[in-house]
């Protein structure tokens, strides 16, 4: 069964903690890695505590939630074997689970909605990766990632 990491900065507690109400409704094993206050923190701690969890479980994924979703994105993609998709509409949503294999969605709390954001993880979570022409270019990115 799949498992969903979960964490913020002070940026996006009260979304990370709308996602989590979402998905133990849905019925969905999530597990929350922090923030839970608005004192100041840094998002790379976050995004590695949810990258690493990801990656050391098979059929695992991590939602990354900051101010912007940009810094988390930006760390989590760093980390090899990491493909991070910041979301902000469901078109996106669904195409980056299908094209990009996505298995860690950021989002922005100053940037949209809660009712969307909610969707587009719902919508993110439900879609498969389509594979075929798709993962020809998923192995292209793991050969830049080794090339580094
Ligand atoms: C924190 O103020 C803010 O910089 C952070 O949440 C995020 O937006 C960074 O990209």
């Amino acid at each position: 069964m799949m498992k969903v990491y979960l964490a913020c900065d002070h940026g996006g507690v009260e979304y990370k903690n709308a996602v989590k109400s979402y998905l133990k409704q849905e019925g969905v094993i999530v597990e929350d890695l922090g923030v839970d206050q608005y004192e100041s923190v840094d998002y790379p701690d976050y995004a590695e505590k949810v990258c690493s969890r990801v990656l050391d479980k098979e059929d695992a994924k991590g939602i990354l939630i900051c101010g912007t979703g940009i810094g988390m994105s930006i760390a989590a993609n760093k980390i090899r074997g990491i493909r991070a998709a910041l979301v902000s509409d469901c078109f996106s949503a669904k195409a980056t689970r299908e094209h990009n294999d996505t298995n860690v969605l950021c989002l922005g709390q100053r940037v949209i909605g809660e009712g969307l954001a909610l969707m587009i993880v719902d919508v993110w979570l439900n879609t498969e990766f389509a594979g075929e022409r798709h993962q020809t270019r998923i192995d292209k990115i793991n050969r830049l990632e080794k090339n580094k």
